[in-house]
């Protein structure tokens, strides 16, 4: 795709949703730029700034009693849409119209073309490397096509930052599939590369060039729910931070969903799905199959007194099942309710939560989507966990990208808090 901007129905879009949304903003700030959202206290401030009101985040927001929300409209009614339509839903706040997807769709499947030097790169890797490292690389390396780069070199106006920001966005988001796919077949042998299909949509594309599963009808719309479930969840939340934080220093999107993808990579954050199969499967093989609600209740407390953390269960913000954890749960007692893994994640939801909340010290006994998301891939043959990260990450390009691309356009500033020092601290105690 040749650098520059084009003029799409998105950016005319935006365009007009940008004025209403900074004169709002406007508004807002002469009317109330003095009202307090939160104070922060010394145990917050060692604390992770748990509940600590900071951001302003308006992609999509994670109630404690809810779960996520996208742009006012709560997952469960948006488990039939395509990322596509989550992608405008995300950029516009508003579902597109049939017209509207079908101009959205087509533009980003003209973008969709990945730089033969991105392959390079890819392969002169050590073959062990971490597929979340090869993704991050990949993206870094493709830092050089950047439109906002050039442009802001040009010296663009500021009020035109987010025009090459969406366009970078659009170029990234369409190009990931394709990337992620070629990472899983060159990390874990599975032969060539397989080319992109123009015609395809975001997700059947993705799912045909990681040549799992054939053409199996289930697994695309496993994935279509996969990449529409772990899109966003609010500004706070560690890989939306660092990528809000490294986007408003000016970084372009590419240097800025890299850095994020870095956090997305912990075992507390993204990492959590692999590490939730491999306990479940290391559960299964040592009791020889799906065990019974006795033999799990030891398992759990076997995990935590060995200090560790049970997999999939807790969360930073919320307080009740996740709705994202409760759409895979549906999607698997529809489709595979039988299958000896499945089974375990529903038991294990019958079993944790009632042991951990005897542990007073966790805020949340409840699942997170990581206990069933990694489950649903295993069962179409995705078995290799250390990928699991990467399908999530594909996911996650559409929110952190329309987070940027939002903020760019409201012109937000560097974000940039401030720290004190322990002997501050100790001041102040004393
Ligand atoms: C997600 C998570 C990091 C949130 O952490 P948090 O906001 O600090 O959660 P809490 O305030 O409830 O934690 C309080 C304590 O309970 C512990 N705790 C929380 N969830 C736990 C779990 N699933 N198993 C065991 N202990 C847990 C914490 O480790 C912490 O212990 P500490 O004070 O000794 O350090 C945490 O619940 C966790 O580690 N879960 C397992 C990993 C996971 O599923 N991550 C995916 C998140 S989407």
């Amino acid at each position: 795709m040749k650098k520059g901007l084009r003029m799409v129905n998105i950016f005319d879009k935006l365009s007009n949703k940008i004025q209403d949304w900074k004169s709002e903003t406007k508004g807002l700030l002469e009317k109330g730029s003095e009202k307090v959202l939160s104070q922060v206290t010394v145990g917050q401030a060692y604390g992770g700034m748990r509940g600590v009101i900071s951001l302003i985040c308006d992609t999509s927001r994670v109630p404690q009693d809810q779960g996520l929300i996208i742009r006012g409209m709560p997952l469960k009614d948006l488990v039939n849409k395509t990322p596509e339509e989550i992608y405008y839903l995300l950029l516009t706040g508003e579902l597109p119209t049939k017209e509207e997807v079908e101009d959205f769709s087509a533009d980003i499947k003209k973008r969709k073309h990945v730089p033969e030097y991105i392959w390079n790169v890819l392969k002169a890797m050590p073959k062990d490397s971490h597929p979340m490292t090869m993704l991050d690389t990949a993206i870094l390396a493709l830092q050089k096509e950047s439109v906002f780069a050039e442009e802001y070199e040009k010296g663009i106006r500021k009020e035109d930052y987010w025009k090459p920001t969406l366009e970078d966005s659009l170029n990234l988001v369409a190009k990931i599939p394709a990337i992620a796919a070629g990472i899983y077949r060159m990390r874990f042998n599975k032969g060539d590369i397989i080319a992109q299909d123009p015609n395809m949509d975001w997700t059947g594309d993705y799912v045909h060039m990681l040549g799992i599963s054939g053409n199996n009808k289930d697994f695309k719309d496993l994935m279509r729910l996969y990449l529409v479930a772990h899109c966003d969840h609010e500004g706070g939340n560690v890989s939306a931070l660092t990528t809000q934080t490294i986007n408003s220093a000016l970084s372009d999107i590419y240097y800025s969903l890299a850095g994020g993808f870095n956090g997305l990579a912990g075992p507390l954050h993204g990492l959590a799905n692999q590490e939730s199969l491999k306990w479940i499967l290391e559960t299964m093989e040592k009791l020889g199959g799906t065990p019974t609600k006795e033999q799990l209740v030891d398992v759990v407390w076997e995990t935590l007194n060995s200090g560790k953390v049970i997999p999939g269960y807790g969360h930073a913000v919320l307080r009740v099942t996740d709705p994202r954890f409760e759409a895979f749960l549906k999607f698997g007692q529809k489709h595979f309710p039988n299958d000896p893994v499945f089974k375990t994640v529903d038991l294990l939801y019958e079993v944790v939560p009632e042991e951990l909340k005897k542990i007073s010290k966790i805020k949340n006994p409840w699942p997170n989507v990581d206990a069933a998301s990694g489950a649903m891939l295993y069962h179409y043959g995705l078995s290799e966990f250390s990928y699991y990260t990467v399908v999530f990450a594909v996911s996650r390009s559409l929110g952190l990208t329309a987070q940027a691309v939002v903020n760019r356009a409201m012109l937000n500033p560097i974000i940039r808090p401030k720290s004190v020092t322990t002997s501050y601290i100790k001041d102040l105690v004393s």
